[in-house]
């Protein structure tokens, strides 16, 4: 696949709690272009903004009120194209967070929908033909709209269904994946997508991407076909516009037309249908729980054991049994995107040292595929325990505002601090940028240092080979090859001898300590160790 995305490492940004260029207590999107030198400063090439679109906010703007305008709070639209185009002129990309499954119930086309006389609108979304009358499978509302029915959710109660058909219609008021109205919202969709393509925007990263359409199999038959149908838009017009899922089920995603998808390690328990169908199954993703932190923190279900916890960490092997069927089923065709943590999941500093993630953080970094990195990781910023926020919940503490640098609002936003979106880590030892910029041995150096490894050699980057060389049940060291390099990894506190042939080769990487000893390497604890 010769593109962009080769090279690719993306940098996530939460609009709101990035950088306040106004005083208005709230970051906006001036403040991403001000930053664009940080970030490519960091070794991060591309950006994914999430919602930054007119909304309510009740779900932090994944309820779009209108897809073609810069929420104000934000900023304006000629904003967001001189951020395209200043991004442009340092070789970076900007994906924008698509919400394609729903719109706010104040969107324009609820508004209408939802009226009694037919409109253009009135099959935009799900309804049933009577207001008593709804279906066991999704969530929907009744009693509130003028039409005689009720309509379905996707998410919050905020948040209507858009209809794009389901896969075998069984009511009378249930359109086939094929009719005119579920074309029609399609055709919808990719008209915003052109809007901000035709602006300058680099694609899309897909929110629930696996969603759109009703009751489809495990396959997501109907899904996928139209996500096929928007692949062949692009790849038509926009050839080098790219798409990220959130589907975490990277073969079924890329076989649908995605360009990458997320693997997420969102937890099983207690979730609805609802839920699981947009989070694809995560019951069955509960091994990748001990090997990335991201449950939230009000989640009591997990205990964690990943793999990065000096002390309590878990082999690697069974992520790796997963990771390498995903890798196996989607090499060439599309990517793999791991990621440090996202806005739904709690921060990876919430259970692990400074010293833990530096080893995570090298490990995703020399990895395959497309990786992602959440605003303020580089830091290390906590998880705080916060009331919720716009629809945040248990996700509200990994949302605040990012650490700058010591001083009023961290260097966030010069507004008081009683009007700040949310608070900033208010403890003496909060990490800031300006601080680890001196450090040399700071997490945010480490990982400036590990992408610079990753730019400078291709066979490390999202297309270079993979191979496991060592990894045991029971064992802590992990060891693979990536091209002409060896990387071997020991999370835990004491030495090991992982029996991994580098005799003969250079260090030219590492954390902690580590050389080749005859036909094995010698790790010390906590060590990360590139043999090229
Ligand atoms: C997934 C998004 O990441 C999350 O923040 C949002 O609440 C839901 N989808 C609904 O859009």
């Amino acid at each position: 696949m010769g593109d962009w995305l080769k090279n690719a490492v993306f940098y996530e940004i939460y609009p709101q709690s990035f950088y306040d260029t106004n005083e208005d207590g709230i970051g906006d999107i001036n403040g991403i272009t001000a930053k664009l030198d940080y970030i490519k400063g960091l070794g991060c090439n591309a950006i994914w903004i999430n919602p930054c679109y007119d909304s309510p906010m009740k779900d932090a703007g994944y309820d779009v009120r209108d897809y073609k305008k810069v929420a104000s709070r934000y900023g304006t639209n000629e904003d967001l194209y001189r951020l395209f185009g200043e991004a442009h002129k340092r070789d970076m990309h900007i994906l924008l967070d698509l919400v394609p499954g729903h719109t706010s119930e104040e969107h324009e086309w609820f508004l209408k929908s939802q009226k009694q006389d037919p409109n253009e609108f009135s099959g935009r979304y799900i309804w049933s033909t009577h207001a008593f009358w709804g279906s066991h499978d999704y969530p929907y509302i009744g009693g509130e709209s003028e039409r005689n029915g009720v309509y379905f959710l996707n998410f919050f109660k905020c948040q209507p269904a858009l209809n794009y058909g389901w896969l075998n219609p069984k009511e009378d008021w249930q359109d086939g994946i094929d009719s005119p109205n579920a074309i029609a919202t399609r055709e919808a969709m990719k008209d915003v997508m052109r809007f901000w393509l035709d602006h300058g925007c680099d694609g899309f990263r897909v929110d629930m991407a696996a969603s759109l359409v009703k009751n489809d199999d495990e396959e997501k038959t109907g899904t996928s076909k139209i996500w096929q149908d928007i692949r062949k838009m692009l790849d038509e017009d926009y050839p080098e516009a790219r798409m990220v899922a959130e589907w975490s089920d990277p073969p079924r995603a890329i076989r649908a037309g995605y360009h990458m998808d997320f693997v997420l390690n969102h937890p099983g328990h207690g979730y609805s249908k609802l839920a699981r169908d947009y989070y694809n199954h995560p019951e069955d993703n509960k091994d990748m729980d001990k090997f990335f932190t991201g449950q939230t923190g009000e989640d009591p279900c997990l205990t964690d054991h990943s793999y990065f916890r000096k002390d309590d960490g878990a082999d690697i092997t069974a992520f790796l049994k997963d990771y390498q069927e995903m890798y196996d089923k989607t090499k060439g065709k599309g990517y793999i995107s791991l990621l440090t943590c996202n806005h739904d999941t709690t921060r990876p500093r919430f259970n692990m040292t400074p010293r833990e993630l530096s080893l995570y953080y090298s490990f995703l970094f020399t990895m395959p595929g497309v990786p992602f990195m959440y605003y303020g990781d580089e830091i290390g910023m906590r998880y705080l325990n916060l009331p919720t926020k716009e629809g945040g919940y248990g996700r509200t503490g990994s949302r605040t505002p990012m650490q700058w640098k010591k001083g009023k609002n961290l260097g966030f936003s010069d507004a008081s601090p009683s009007d700040i979106y949310l608070p900033v880590d208010w403890r003496d030892d909060a990490p800031t940028v300006e601080e680890e910029e001196k450090d040399p041995s700071s997490l945010l150096n480490t990982v400036r240092s590990v992408l610079k490894l990753r730019a400078d050699n291709e066979d490390l980057q999202s297309d270079g080979s993979f191979e496991s060389l060592y990894a045991k049940e029971g064992q802590r060291p992990f060891a693979y090859k990536r091209g002409g390099f060896i990387i071997v990894i020991n999370p835990s506190g004491q030495e090991e001898t992982v029996p991994v042939d580098a005799s003969g080769r250079k260090v030219v990487w590492q954390i902690g300590n580590g050389q080749a000893e005859g036909s094995s390497v010698k790790a010390g604890p906590q060590s990360f160790i590139v043999f090229a």
